[in-house]
C-alpha cells in the first residue's frame, strides 16, 4: 500500500476528495493515498473539526476494500488502523502510546493523533472504507486551551521530521495489520488494542446522556462497545451514547 500518493496542495479534507472522486465511479484501486499539504477544512470525529498548520503534520486518507470482512465486524478495522498507528509511533518515539477509544491516539495524556474511518456501504456489502488519519508531526503551536492535551512528534524528536518519509513508514505498518486482519487475527489484534487502551481498569469520570459519573473501564466488547463498571452495574456504550471527561 501507499505506492500510490496522490499529494493535494490544498483540500477541504481529504476525506471529503476521496470520497467524491469514487462517486464519480473513478476506478481507484485499494491502497490509494490521498495526502494534504494544506487541509483547510479537516473533519474529526463527532463532527468535530481537525485543525491542522499547513504543511507541518501528516493528514492523509487511505482506500480500503476489506470485502473480507462482514460489516457487522467493522471495529476489526478500527482495531487494526489503530494498532498499526501505535505500534509505528512507539518504534519511532521510543515511548508507550495508548489508544483511547475507539481511535485516538495518545502520548501519556496527550493526543498526538487521531483516525476518521468512513464505511461505504453497498446494501449489505462493502464498498470501500475511507480511512482519514491525521498526525500531529511538525508542529509545536497549538491554541493555548488545549496544549496541555496536545503533543506532536516534534514535542518528542525535538527536530522537523520529513512528512513524506513519515507515510511511507506509517503506510508499511498498516499493511502489516491489515494483512494481519486479512488472516484472520483478530484476537491478537483485539489483545494488543486492549493492552494499550487508555485508562484500561481505572476509575474515571464519564459524560453519560448528560450526566457525570465516574466508572471504570472494563473492557472492550466484540463489536467495540465501550463496557464500564458503574459501582457494580456494569453497562456498555457506543460513541455517541458516551464521552470521557477530561
Ligand atoms: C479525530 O480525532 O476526531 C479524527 C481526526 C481525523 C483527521 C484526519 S486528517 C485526514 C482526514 N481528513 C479529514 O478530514 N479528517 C481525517
Amino acid at each position: 500500500e501507499g505506492q500510490n500518493v496522490i499529494t493535494l496542495q490544498q483540500v477541504d479534507s481529504t476525506n471529503e476528495y476521496l470520497k467524491k472522486e469514487l462517486s464519480k465511479s473513478r476506478p481507484l484501486t485499494e491502497g490509494t493515498v490521498i495526502l494534504a499539504v494544506h487541509q483547510f477544512a479537516g473533519r474529526g470525529q463527532q463532527g468535530a473539526t481537525w485543525f491542522s498548520e499547513p504543511g507541518r503534520n501528516l493528514t492523509f486518507s487511505l482506500l480500503l476494500m476489506p470485502t473480507f470482512l462482514n460489516p457487522k465486524h467493522q471495529f476489526r478495522l478500527t482495531v487494526a488502523i489503530s494498532l498499526a498507528i501505535a505500534r509505528w509511533l512507539e518504534q519511532l518515539l521510543s515511548v508507550g502510546v495508548k489508544i483511547k477509544w475507539p481511535n485516538d491516539i495518545y502520548v501519556g495524556d496527550r493526543k498526538i493523533g487521531g483516525v476518521l474511518i468512513e464505511n461505504i456501504l453497498k446494501g449489505k456489502a462493502w464498498k470501500s472504507a475511507i480511512v482519514g488519519i491525521g498526525i500531529n508531526v511538525n508542529q509545536t503551536d497549538f491554541p493555548a486551551a488545549i496544549r496541555r492535551r496536545i503533543t506532536s512528534i516534534k514535542d518528542y524528536l525535538r527536530e522537523d521530521s520529513d512528512i513524506g518519509e513519515l507515510l511511507t513508514a506509517l503506510c508499511r505498518s498498516i499493511e502489516r495489520e491489515y494483512l494481519a486482519l486479512k488472516q484472520g487475527q483478530t484476537e491478537a489484534q483485539l489483545a494488543s488494542y486492549k493492552q494499550r487502551l487508555y485508562r484500561l481498569g481505572e476509575r474515571h469520570p464519564f459524560l453519560v446522556s448528560g450526566v457525570k459519573v465516574d466508572g471504570i473501564l472494563l473492557d472492550i466488547t466484540e463489536t467495540g462497545r465501550l463496557q464500564i463498571d458503574f459501582g457494580g452495574h456494569v453497562a456498555d456504550f457506543d460513541i455517541k451514547e458516551v464521552a470521557f471527561v477530561i
